[in-house]
């Protein structure tokens, strides 16, 4: 089945090594760009009232700015305490320097 892709960012507003928040379909989405691949997670921390735009990402994980636990954002993988409940994920396209996120959740 062919995935619906609404929302869209141009790619120059996520500059390499950063992370930025969107809102799509009614909910806050971060977007990162690891080494020129993007991708998109759910934007509040399953720990807590933090948002992950505001934290740190250092190579494929997102650091919360809370409390420091971590993700891994290709997965949304929790890979450091205290977190340990994945983050939902959304698909990325990326097509002439524009990213596009998937309407619904990848699993
Ligand atoms: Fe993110 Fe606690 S709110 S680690």
């Amino acid at each position: 089945a062919g995935d619906i892709f609404s929302t869209a960012i141009e790619a120059t507003e996520v500059p390499l090594g950063h992370v930025k928040k969107v809102m799509h379909e009614g909910s806050e989405v971060a977007i990162y760009n690891v080494e020129g691949c993007f991708y998109a997670t759910q934007d509040q921390c399953t720990h807590g009232l933090a948002s992950l735009s505001d934290g740190f990402l250092i190579g494929e994980f997102i650091e919360c700015p809370l409390h420091q636990g971590m993700f891994d954002v290709r997965t949304g993988e929790a890979t450091a305490a205290p977190c340990d409940i994945s983050l939902k994920t959304y698909k990325t396209s990326l097509k002439d320097g524009v990213i596009f996120l998937a309407r619904s959740t990848g699993e």
